[in-house]
């Protein structure tokens, strides 16, 4: 067989397993077969007893539609803004680290997604790839950059002037990392911060690995790329996922400070990521954030944290509708969107969504990932009576008794 030939056989195959992807459990699952047991419970787990990873989702559950019957015959509209910025619905893909080793399309395959999908990605610091280089090879259109608070100024600095340069429109400042959660298996399984990733730890794991031939063989063709391409250690040299997560661990907490500071350097608009109360959603707009995101960081940071739909009301109550709150943590179906923007979310963001998408077929994965859930929004949208998300409000949902 030719190679072109072999290509066209690889897409067809990747086509139809991706269409026998209805919905996002059914990628979980296809990730969980795809990935190394190391890097699945990496993506997939949360911090300590997984109770707020629960309730993320659970409370998603306990909120149910008031329906309207005998309105509406169109096509029901689903795009709105964010920051003044048009999106076609509204999805967009929340920063995460590491996707490098979950494909070789990684940052750039979540990327070039989001914006074949007509939204916004928020592109981490810990990508695998610089944030040149998306900026070169994404197709054009609206990203944002998600910013950690590193110890050494220079380095920050050296980011959000980047950042800058390379055009992404806002800056999002993580807040919940003041130390890495306690992710209990990713310790058993050696995914922590002493962990030695290189040449020789590969071939250790090996038997393992090669029980997952279709993601090994990508990664070896990727050239094993452990190491983050925006953030250089104090020696100069590219820092690896552990090594950076122990040096923000060693660094200062961010403060509102460190806030105040990026928004004196970078000229657009600033995200606060993390948010939890009315009272910090006001600090971070003293700060200078114009906008939000309501976050627990997918459960992975302080176990015990509020799920992000119930504690979505009091700030959007908090801030005033100046400030554009948007929520990720525990979205896995369009309903989930529906129910966020009824209690007055902007937009949403997707994690893992995106992330088990892009193990089970690269950009394409997470591109179905997002056709998935705009097709799961629009119907929900007919079936409820509503023509246009920019209506939805507090008296289409009621908590369920
Ligand atoms: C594998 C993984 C890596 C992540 N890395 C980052 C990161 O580098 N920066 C950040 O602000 N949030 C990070 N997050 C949190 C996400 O941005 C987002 O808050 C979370 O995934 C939302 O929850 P969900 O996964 O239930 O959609 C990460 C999440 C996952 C699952």
């Amino acid at each position: 067989v030719s190679a072109p030939s072999l290509d066209l056989l690889r897409t067809r195959a990747l086509a139809r397993r991706l269409e026998a992807v209805l919905n996002v459990s059914d990628a979980r699952a296809a990730a969980r077969r795809t990935l190394p047991k190391a890097l699945f419970e990496y993506v997939d787990g949360g911090a300590e007893d997984e109770l707020t990873l629960a309730r993320n989702e659970r409370a998603f559950h306990d909120l149910t539609f008031r329906p309207r019957m005998g309105l509406i015959n169109a096509e029901p509209k689903l795009g709105t803004t964010v920051l003044g910025t048009p999106v076609s619905m509204p999805v967009l893909t929340a920063p995460c680290g590491g996707m490098r080793l979950v494909h070789p399309d990684g940052d750039m395959g979540v990327a070039r997604a989001a914006a074949a999908a007509g939204t916004i990605p928020v592109v981490p610091a810990a990508a695998g790839v610089s944030l040149e280089e998306v900026a070169a090879r994404v197709p054009a259109g609206p990203r944002w950059f998600q910013l950690y608070r590193f110890h050494d100024p220079k380095l920050m600095a050296g980011l959000v002037e980047r950042a800058q340069a390379a055009g992404y429109q806002a800056m999002v400042m993580t807040m919940d990392t003041v130390v890495p959660g306690n992710r209990e298996q990713d310790r058993r399984n050696g995914f922590s911060y002493n962990m030695r990733i290189n040449a020789r730890s590969a071939v250790r794991q090996a038997p393992r690995l090669a029980r997952h031939p279709a993601w090994l063989s990508r990664f070896v063709r990727d050239g094993m790329p452990f190491e983050l391409a925006n953030i250089a250690g104090p020696d100069g040299q590219r820092m690896a996922l552990p090594a950076m997560s122990r040096m923000a661990a060693d660094s200062q907490s961010p403060t509102w400070d460190d806030v105040e500071w990026v928004r004196d350097r970078f000229h657009g608009p600033v995200v606060v990521k993390g948010i939890l109360t009315a009272d910090d959603a006001r600090r971070a707009v003293n700060a200078g954030a114009v906008a939000v995101i309501v976050s627990n960081h997918g459960g992975r940071q302080l176990d015990g944290a509020p799920a992000t739909i119930d504690v979505l009301p009091e700030i959007v109550a908090a801030v005033g509708p100046d400030v554009a709150v948007l929520l990720d943590s525990g979205v896995r179906r369009g309903n989930d969107v529906l129910k966020a923007l009824a209690q007055g979310a902007r937009a949403v963001l997707i994690g893992r969504a995106a992330a088990w998408g892009l193990a089970i077929g690269g950009q394409a994965g997470v591109e179905r990932m997002l056709d998935i859930m705009r097709a799961q929004i629009l119907r929900s949208m007919r079936l409820m009576g509503l023509t246009d998300v920019c209506e939805l409000n507090a008296a289409w949902v009621e908590r369920s008794r």
